[in-house]
């Protein structure tokens, strides 16, 4: 196995400037550089990271726990994690910690065993033990997607960085309502998860912003997967209370909702408008396409990195919690009409009359 002190015999330098070259420590005059560049290609030299990290104590390695990695929620989360620490020198650790408390735990303990620097992690629904246990480790770590209070862990305020949930799902509320609709029901998620909980204020506030009352027989619990969703689509289809519209809580869920719809043999909008948190690559190719909101899923996993190097920085900072915007992509399952140019908000009432609603 080439050695450094082979980089260097070869180049006619010392190790010491080998290594100011390899990890840009200090400024190495061209040719010198070039000379060692070269060595290195002609011998085909590759660092020993764990060599480096003995001596220096650093591992330059983060670790992500995040559940549920084959949704496209997570993975673009998980694209941005694995640019902003590339981008950054870092390289990334994954583990699924299944949504499950007890396997949370395990997992960010085996990435804590491999002197991670620092952790990014979606709790699940039931965080205690994960957070008693990154507080009591003073494990550097951000937490993502799912906000949490610290006072059910080791009582420490956390560095996190989610999505706005509240605002957005109302929006998608208020725009039925301006359609006309008055019995809008919301497929809501797993108890436990703030987003859950925000989204159900969302929806809430939307329908008071609406004049419209809350009607409990019009919240379903989907549990933020599709066949809980289509469970609960199907139980509210089926209920004496029947919406007019429906708003899904995640992506998983609209897909389960619209399972619903169809074994009802009802089309979307014409028979029940359909608007949905979670936009999806392809939603514009669903017939109707996906009136919906966008989450900056990448940008949310970019900025969770960029938030753990400032703690790793600054270990003595204030916690800080950052929310990103979403963007309403307007579309047709709500039952507006297509065109390229129609306004993002339709006039009060057009579909009114069109529906009898
Ligand atoms: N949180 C937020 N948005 C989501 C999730 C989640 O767990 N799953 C799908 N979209």
């Amino acid at each position: 196995m080439t050695t450094m002190a082979d980089v260097a015999r070869s180049a006619g330098v010392s190790v010491a400037t080998v290594s100011h070259v390899l990890n840009g420590t200090r400024p190495v005059l061209p040719r010198t550089r070039q000379a060692v560049l070269d060595a290195v290609e002609e011998l085909g030299y590759t660092p020993n990271t764990l060599a480096r990290s003995l001596v220096t104590s650093r591992t330059r390695s983060i670790g992500l726990a995040v559940s549920a990695i084959s949704n496209p929620y997570f993975t673009e989360i998980l694209q941005g994690v694995e640019a902003g620490a590339l981008e950054h020198g870092y390289s990334l650790l994954i583990a699924d910690p299944h949504d499950d408390p007890e396997h949370e735990r395990k997992v960010v303990q085996l990435l804590h065993e491999r002197r991670v620097e620092g952790m990014v992690v979606a709790p699940s629904a039931q965080p205690r033990e994960l957070l008693s246990y990154l507080g009591r480790h003073r494990v550097p770590a951000v937490l993502l997607d799912r906000v949490v209070d610290g006072s059910g862990g080791g009582g420490a305020p956390f560095d996190q960085v989610c999505a706005e949930n509240t605002e957005p799902t109302a929006r998608l509320v208020t725009h039925l309502a301006e359609l006309g609709h008055r019995r809008i029901a919301l497929v809501a998620g797993l108890p436990g998860l703030s987003t859950t909980a925000e989204r159900i204020t969302g929806y809430r506030h939307g329908l008071a912003a609406a004049g419209l009352p809350y009607d409990e027989q019009l919240l379903a619990h989907g549990d933020s997967e599709s066949a809980g969703a289509e469970r609960a689509t199907a139980a509210l289809l089926s209920s004496g209370a029947r919406p007019t519209a429906l708003v899904t809580a995640n992506n998983a869920m609209t897909i389960g909702a619209l399972r619903a719809l169809r074994a009802h043999g009802l089309s979307v909008p014409e028979d029940i408008a359909l608007c949905c948190f979670d936009d999806f690559a392809w939603a514009d190719l669903f017939s109707p396409r996906l009136t919906a909101i966008a989450q900056p899923s990448r940008d949310i996993g970019a900025r969770a990195v960029q938030v753990l190097l400032d703690r790793l920085a600054e270990p003595d900072r204030p916690a800080r919690t950052v929310r990103l915007p979403c963007a309403f992509v307007h579309r047709t399952s709500c039952g507006c009409p297509d065109g390229p140019e129609r306004p993002e908000r339709p006039e009060r009432g057009v579909l009114r009359d069109r529906r009898g609603r």
